[in-house]
């Protein structure tokens, strides 16, 4: 009896322990991504980032993932770059006590898709701004994708070093059109050639501008009293002008609430110098502080709180291999909840397949490793040989259909034709596959079942061609389809439903999991048809 009674003790301790680490685990974890319009230095950042958390030495260790310019007809040039973003597509590293995981996005516009799908796997995001150029296309995009998921987002103002918009009109900008509160924890003291500095508003501190170190972290002047005659030296004529500027801006932007952040009403906004090095601690010090580790996250049927014990997690990318001898991919997986382990038997949802990963990969910087354990906010890399799609749930068994991996309503449409009559097989295969990664989406005309695909970039089909030629041996041609526009619809009204099919039935289609779309073909013609059918929901996302 006794014996039984200390075994039931000893169970209960074991459980304790596990939920006490595993919270330990969770509380400790900020995975984000660093997002951008291109060329306003998110790659920079996230190298400052790693070169601060002591995972690189110096500046310019890690490649970038960004697909640069190339002209579309160097494809070889596209897939090596695309190979190199397998290895950056999760960075790790330790930070204090905080283990960070930074989710990589290709740089390039036209693969603004792919950048989309990896914020469902972002706890919170970092939008980098351009302090000359202000707000762009891309970062309202991204903005736009953050505001419906609620994401915390914080703003990361760069290259002060350079001639800049005033900080006000940034402001102004930023809230109007990112359709956000912010609150400047920073605040830049000159600009340019004249830029002497930020004034930390979080830690009340004056930091000093010197721009001489890009390469390493440089000591710091800092100034706690702005009364300080060596401050004042140091700033010369600006003194005034700080002193009114946080004066304003104590008045207009009083305290700041962490919750309004965590719910994504308000970014806090910090400015700097990437390159420089100037700025990037103060973000990453108060990200640390106040961004917020794993959350629980909504599947079908509930909620699922990353404490619980059992292991779920779910596919966010699709990465094909770079050999076309190997057809295999990686899948990234971000673990929700529970604790991952190698070699343990999983369950694939979908397919309802066990599952066991004998060597799942981690990202530490540029290093990728094989581990034995991860928590709820890493991402691990697994090795699949076409099993996987994007959004796919993997469990300890249970049958869970996440939320929230949507596709988006894409703007560039063709026919897409066999060119080979021998390969109608391999053709299918590589599109299905190529379709489930997340490349394009493929839709099918009600009007006369042509196969049809949709991208937000014109240089995805070029890669479609090649990928399909190079990695299953078959030939596409592509016919244009001059459509402005994919939408989901959706009604509870029969029989404007069947009116609207009727009338549009040329621009009908469906997706991939056989949901109904519209194409519209021009804006006015999707204003048209909103107007003349309000009891129908035009979505702009496959999740809705
Ligand atoms: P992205 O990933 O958002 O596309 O931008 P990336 O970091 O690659 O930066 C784009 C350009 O802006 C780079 O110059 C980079 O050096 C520069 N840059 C980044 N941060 C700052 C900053 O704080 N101040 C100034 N003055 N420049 C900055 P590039 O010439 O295009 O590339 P590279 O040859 O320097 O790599």
């Amino acid at each position: 009896m006794k014996c039984f009674a200390g075994w039931i003790l000893l169970a209960i301790f074991a459980v304790h322990f596990f939920i006490m680490k595993l919270s330990e685990e969770i509380q400790r974890r900020r995975t984000f991504a660093i997002v951008s319009h291109p060329d306003a230095g998110k790659t920079t950042l996230t190298e400052k980032f790693l070169l601060f958390g002591g995972a690189i030495n110096v500046a310019g260790a890690v490649k970038s993932n960004k697909i640069r310019k190339t002209a579309t007809s160097d494809f070889m040039e596209i897939e090596k770059q695309r190979g190199i973003s397998v290895a950056t597509s999760v960075m790790g590293f330790e930070y204090g006590e905080k283990k960070i995981n930074i989710l990589d996005t290709p740089g390039h516009q036209d693969f603004a898709e792919d950048t989309f799908r990896t914020l469902t796997a972002a706890d919170s995001v970092i939008i980098v701004i351009d302090a000359a150029k202000g707000v762009e296309a891309q970062t309202r995009k991204l903005m736009n994708v953050c505001r419906m998921r609620k994401t915390p987002v914080m703003v990361f103002v760069n290259k002060m070093d350079r001639p800049a918009l005033d900080p006000f009109e940034l402001l102004d900008e930023i809230e109007q059109e990112l359709e956000i509160h912010v609150h400047p924890l920073s605040w830049p003291v000159g600009m340019g050639s004249d830029f002497r500095g930020v004034y930390n508003r979080y830690d009340r501190t004056f930091r000093s501008f010197s721009g001489i170190n890009k390469q390493i972290i440089g000591e710091l002047v800092e100034y706690r009293d702005l009364t300080d005659e060596q401050f004042q030296k140091h700033i010369g004529p600006h003194a005034e002008r700080l002193q009114e500027d946080l004066e304003l801006i104590d008045g207009v932007y009083p305290g700041f609430v962490q919750k309004e952040y965590l719910e994504g009403d308000t970014a806090p906004l910090f400015f700097g110098s990437a390159l420089n090095n100037f700025g990037v601690r103060d973000i990453l010090d108060c990200f640390i502080q106040v961004a917020p580790s794993p959350g629980p996250v909504q599947t079908e049927d509930r909620l699922i709180d990353p404490l619980e014990n059992k292991f779920s997690g779910f596919v966010f990318k699709i990465h094909a291999n770079m050999d076309p001898n190997h057809r295999d991919r990686i899948a990234f997986i971000k673990i929700v909840s529970g604790k991952f382990e190698r070699n343990k038997g999983y369950i694939h949802v979908r397919t309802g397949r066990q599952m066991k990963f004998s060597s799942p990969t981690s990202f530490m910087a540029e290093k990728k490793s094989i581990i034995s354990e991860a928590y709820p906010g890493d991402i691990v890399g697994v090795h699949d040989t076409g099993n996987f799609k994007i959004g796919d749930a993997v469990t300890e068994g249970e049958k869970i259909q996440f939320n929230g991996i949507p596709s988006f309503s894409p703007e560039l449409f063709r026919y897409v034709e066999n060119a080979d009559p021998m390969k109608f097989k391999q053709l299918a295969r590589g599109l299905d596959q190529l379709m489930d990664e997340g490349v394009a989406q493929l839709f099918v005309s009600a009007a006369n079942g042509r196969k049809i695909i949709g991208t937000v970039g014109a240089l995805q089909f070029d890669v479609i061609q090649y990928r399909l030629q190079h990695e299953y041996g078959a030939r596409c041609r592509y016919e244009q389809l001059p459509m402005h526009k994919a939408c989901w619809i959706e009604t509870g009204d029969t029989v404007k439903l069947k009116d609207f099919r009727l009338r549009k039935y040329q621009q009908l289609a469906t997706d991939k999991e056989g949901r109904e779309v519209y194409m519209a073909e021009s804006p006015y013609a999707l204003q048209m048809a909103q107007e003349k059918f309000p009891e129908i929901t035009f979505h702009f996302n496959s999740e809705f």
